[in-house]
């Protein structure tokens, strides 16, 4: 088996809580195993503009409790054009490494796979985005603080909305994928999860249905002298987001609604204990796996185990919300359903 002598390691996309905890186990493997590591800065960009400096235990010490990256994250835009793909290429070759690591969502693995085509090193995956989106593992890095943050966060709106007996309309990221928001709205007893996953809105005349079905229901909690209702919606859902979604229920519930976008401190903050653990546990593993000689794969948690899968699995599908969560919010628990009784 070839010794792996040096290695690279950068975060791209946005950036998750758990990510320095990742790059820290990654770096003490890799010294335990005598592997030199280097950090390629801003994502993508540090590969194309050879921005990058040497990683060390001294570095990583007081690390694992810190939000953000270490390395600095970035989007890249030449990462999309063969030529950027060349000079990043270029770079692993002058500076002689043998493995790449990526922390990063699936966008990032995208890239990664298609680095491949230019160089021949070992790719290795690690999944960090608080959207929880990648297919094969149940967690990604930064998504249990993520979603701890935005619990948090509407439990105090609940005690405002209770107070004024106002309806809010939270908005959550996510990009395309309602993880956050289906699991955040079920841990805030929110009134109405509105999400890709259950909420069609195709044509205008789904978009004035829903709106019909949203104010009946407001109207039902008032008239059951509900103190408040809390909408959470996920970003892209709604044309206009949720200010746009309080101006259309406004006027169809003659109610004040209030529209609050948690947006950015989702991302950031100290990362709780799953975060901290399955980044340390990921971090090994990724030097272990190219010790394994293993190449175009992810590491993946899966049923409390780590394990791989290739990297094109990954990203061939976004992680579908769990159908039994749907179910239970859609079926059980919503205002719908509630609203048929009198409280
Ligand atoms: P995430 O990795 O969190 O999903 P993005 O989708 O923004 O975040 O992707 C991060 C970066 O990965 C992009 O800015 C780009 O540099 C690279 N990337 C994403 N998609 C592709 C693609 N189709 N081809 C090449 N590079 C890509
Ligand atoms: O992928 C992580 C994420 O925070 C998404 O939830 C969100 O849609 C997106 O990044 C925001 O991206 P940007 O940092 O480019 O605004
Ligand atoms: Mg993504």
């Amino acid at each position: 088996m070839q010794k792996i002598k040096k290695i690279a390691l950068l975060t791209s996309g946005g950036d998750a809580p758990g990510m320095n905890a990742a790059i820290r186990a990654a770096v003490l493997a890799a010294y335990h195993y005598d592997i030199e590591i280097i950090g390629f800065k801003h994502g993508y960009n540090g590969l194309i503009n050879q921005d990058f400096f040497n990683l060390t235990p001294k570095q990583v010490h007081g690390l694992i409790n810190q939000g953000g990256t270490l390395l600095k994250s970035a989007r890249c835009k030449e990462f999309h054009h063969q030529d950027g793909l060349k000079q990043a290429a270029n770079t692993l070759i002058k500076e002689k490494i043998d493995g790449l690591i990526v922390i990063g969502g699936d966008g990032s693995f995208t890239g990664l796979l298609k680095l491949q085509q230019y160089w021949q090193g070992q790719v290795i995956g690690i999944p960090g985005t608080i959207d929880n989106d990648i297919d094969g593992t149940d967690y990604t890095i930064g998504f249990t603080t993520a979603i701890n943050t935005a619990i948090e966060a509407i439990d105090k709106i609940r005690d405002t909305a209770d107070a004024f007996e106002r309806v809010f309309i939270v908005e959550l990221m996510g990009r395309h994928s309602g993880q956050i928001t289906f699991n955040v709205g079920v841990a805030c007893a929110a009134e109405q999860v509105l999400s890709f996953e259950n909420f069609n809105l195709s044509t205008e005349k789904d978009r004035a249905d829903r709106l019909t079905e949203i104010s009946k229901h407001i109207k039902q909690a008032q008239k059951n002298r509900q103190s408040s209702y809390i909408i959470v919606i996920a970003e892209n859902l709604w044309e206009g987001g949720a200010h746009q979604l309080a101006l259309d229920l406004k006027e169809h519930t003659q109610t004040d609604c209030t529209a609050c976008i948690l947006g950015y401190i989702q991302r950031g903050g100290s990362p709780v204990a799953k975060d901290r653990i399955v980044a340390t546990k990921m971090g090994v593993a990724a030097i272990q796996t190219l010790l394994e000689n293993k190449t175009g794969v992810m590491i993946a948690e899966q049923n409390n185990t780590i394990t791989t899968v290739s990297l094109s699995t990954a990203i061939q599908h976004k992680k579908q919300v769990s159908q039994s969560l749907i179910d239970v919010q859609n079926n059980i628990l919503a205002l719908s359903e509630q609203s048929k009784r009198q409280y």
